[in-house]
């Protein structure tokens, strides 16, 4: 398998997942409940905060050259009226070693986690603390702002909303239909006002290049009956959990149930398509299961590379822009099948005929798996959580060669994923 010529590829992480330390934070108030699975805390993770400058030098010793990462809201604004000028220049610091190691950085503003402050002002349940984050952004684009071109406003606000505010297996643990649909509709405003306002101040600056977007975590929906019911529930999922936002963030089109309380033109809110792809969801007997059969990675998700394209074409048909595939990679605690995981979406991705311009494997060092803790490892380079020790698997040598090969050779395939099987 050859590349096209314009496709790159790296690896992406998040600031929560890998940094370490104590933030006031609702991650950190999380896991202080112990509410975390294994019991870890995300005071520990990879001690990236203090790291980063060794991690950076792994990541191009691996020949990984682009790299998504996102900044702790909680750490750059401990309190509602205090920057931490300290933490604004770490991370000002971080980017410009990414620069000097030729790492090419997109930003992240969002993705899961923010200050207890914000918590205690019903953080993403109310409209009119948009205009916090806002603030944010525009302070952290001061700082570092001429050192990135290219923006993820925020990650996955369905996977949020959903597993914080419906489910309830994530902070604040709530469980209400109602709440999920407003936090969807505040974070797809916010989406659209942090879009105008990156383009705006970058433009004032005369930076030009820039490129703004959100990650949106897509999902193939599928029925495992021919029972029409079950298909209308499918269709009605899909819908709530995705595609209504999918017209919000992309379009400004706000179609019931969610609200734009009236604030919103319709227009183009993104530059580039960013998908985070990891499963398929079967609905059967009129809920969430699985195929007959199916291949099933360590946290039991379906393998489904299909499914990347198929949500991709759909996403594309809302809006012609190029797509970067954000987030991809999948739980494999001893690193047997994730070769054979990455041959099979590099090869659909290659297959497709859509502007697929950027793939990037989540992740690149095992990490903080949310309410899983250190337990779920997506990592192309294994850590021991007890010394910080970072080795780089069998998967992080493949990776490694994909890069250099601009594609996967026979001899490369032979080597590295040939005898790699799936489980179910
Ligand atoms: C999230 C990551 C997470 C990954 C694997 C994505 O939905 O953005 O933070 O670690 O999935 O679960």
């Amino acid at each position: 398998m050859k590349f096209k010529d314009n496709f790159r590829l790296g690896v992406a992480s998040a600031s929560t997942q890998i940094e370490g330390g104590r933030v006031n934070s609702n991650w950190n108030w999380f896991s202080d409940q112990d509410k975390i699975t294994d019991h870890s805390n995300v005071e520990r993770a990879n001690n990236h905060y203090e790291l980063y400058a060794q991690d950076l030098k792994l990541m191009a010793h691996m020949g990984i050259k682009d790299y998504p990462f996102s900044i702790e809201w909680a750490r750059i604004q401990p309190s509602e009226n205090n920057f931490n000028s300290d933490a604004l220049v770490h991370y000002r610091d971080m980017i410009l070693e990414m620069k000097e190691l030729n790492i090419h950085p997109i930003l992240t503003f969002y993705h899961f986690s923010h200050p207890m402050w914000f918590e205690e002002k019903g953080a993403w349940t109310k409209k009119e603390n948009i205009i916090y984050f806002l603030r944010f952004v525009a302070k952290c684009l001061d700082v570092f702002g001429d050192l990135v071109d290219e923006y993820i406003t925020i990650n996955e606000p369905n996977v949020y909303a959903v597993n914080g505010h419906f489910f309830g297996v994530w902070p604040p643990e709530k469980k209400s239909l109602s709440e999920t649909i407003k936090v969807m509709s505040v974070f797809a405003l916010a989406h659209i006002k942090a879009y105008e306002l990156i383009h705006t101040i970058r433009n004032n600056r005369n930076f030009t290049n820039t490129k703004v977007s959100f990650a949106h975590h897509v999902r193939d929906f599928a029925t495992n009956s021919n029972s029409y019911l079950d298909k209308n529930i499918a269709s009605l999922f899909k819908s709530l959990f995705q595609d209504k936002l999918t017209n919000a963030m992309f379009l400004g089109k706000f179609d019931f149930p969610l609200d734009n309380y009236g604030k919103v033109k319709q227009g183009q809110y993104i530059d580039f398509i960013a998908i985070n792809y990891y499963t398929r969801t079967t609905v059967k007997n009129l809920q969430e299961g699985f195929m007959d059969n199916c291949y099933k990675n360590d946290l039991g998700w379906e393998i489904y590379p299909q499914g990347l394209i198929t949500v991709a074409n759909e996403l594309y048909s809302v809006l012609n822009v190029p797509i970067y595939i954000t987030e991809n990679g999948t739980c494999d605690n001893n690193d047997q099948f994730r070769n054979r995981y990455l041959f099979d979406h590099l090869e659909v991705v290659n297959q497709s005929n859509l502007p697929i311009e950027r793939y990037y494997h989540w992740c690149f060092i095992d990490n903080f798996e949310w309410a899983e803790g250190e337990s779920a490892r997506f990592g192309l380079v294994h850590n021991d959580y007890e010394t910080q020790k970072r080795t780089i698997k069998h998967s992080g040598h493949f990776y490694s060669q994909i890069i250099k090969e601009k594609g996967i050779s026979e001899e490369t395939y032979e080597y590295y994923v040939k005898n790699q099987h799936y489980h179910k």
